[in-house]
């Protein structure tokens, strides 16, 4: 089986109803990044950003997998699919996709602010001070915030490294090392962008399907077809 690998950002998850970060009407228009998604705004304001993700959760758990997760997941079918997303949400896993990297964490989990490597499933999606490890230190949400460490970085780059083909969905590639991923690919696979509004100057060699990641994933599938 071919590995198809594929990056996906925030887009990916828009026609869920959850929204992107840097778009028009982005979380980032509403709220300032530092304030609710770095390390120095945890250690300055915990209660804020403890409420911020209490609500990227609710809306997460109201929503529901797109058409573009549901055909990544079907894809499994004929070629090795292997997701790495920055998306916190869980959308991925619930349409079905069985390998799912997470670069920037997930939503469903908490961990220990002093312990990294306790992490646990969230039972309740509302969290709150005063929530404690098994070693009595603060759960604090398991993202990673501007100012930490990719863990899970390593394992991304061996992932792209071995792809058959890339594939990228919904991402300004804006946010490194993320959006440095697309350049571990082996020279001369086929590499997809699917965009409804592409980043400007892309390599050439990058194929663009300006559409949303639902009609765009569907236009991929045919593209893969046509190409066995
Ligand atoms: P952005 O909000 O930066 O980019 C979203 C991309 O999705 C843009 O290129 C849009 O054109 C595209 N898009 C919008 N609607 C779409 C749709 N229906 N289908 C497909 N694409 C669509 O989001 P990311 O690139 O994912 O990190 O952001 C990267 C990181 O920045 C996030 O993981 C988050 C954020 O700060 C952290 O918080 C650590």
């Amino acid at each position: 089986m071919k590995r198809l690998v594929i990056l996906s950002g925030a887009g990916m998850s828009a026609e869920s109803g959850i929204r992107t970060f840097r778009d028009m009407n982005g979380l980032w228009e509403e709220y300032d990044v530092m304030e609710v998604a770095s390390i120095e705004a945890w250690h300055k304001n915990p209660e804020l950003l403890l409420r911020f993700y209490n609500d990227r959760r609710k809306q997460m758990i109201n929503s529901q997998p797109n058409r573009g997760h549901l055909l990544l997941a079907q894809l499994e079918e004929f070629y090795d699919v292997q997701i790495i997303t920055q998306n916190v949400d869980d959308l991925h896993e619930r349409a079905g996709s069985s390998k799912v990297l997470h670069l920037h964490g997930e939503l469903t989990k908490a961990r220990s602010s002093k312990y990294p490597s306790l992490v646990y499933q969230l039972d309740n999606p509302e969290m709150k001070m005063g929530d404690l490890c098994e070693k009595g230190s603060q759960l604090r949400p398991h993202i990673v915030w501007f100012g930490e460490e990719v863990p899970e970085m390593d394992k991304a780059i061996k992932i792209t490294r071995s792809a058959d083909i890339l594939c990228v969905i919904g991402t300004s590639l804006n946010v490194y090392p993320a959006a440095g991923l697309v350049n571990f690919a082996p020279a001369g696979i086929p590499v997809f962008l699917i965009d409804p509004n592409p980043p400007a100057h892309l390599p050439r060699h990058i194929r663009v399907i300006s559409e949303k990641a639902g009609a765009g994933v569907d236009i991929l599938c045919q593209k893969l077809q046509d190409a066995v």
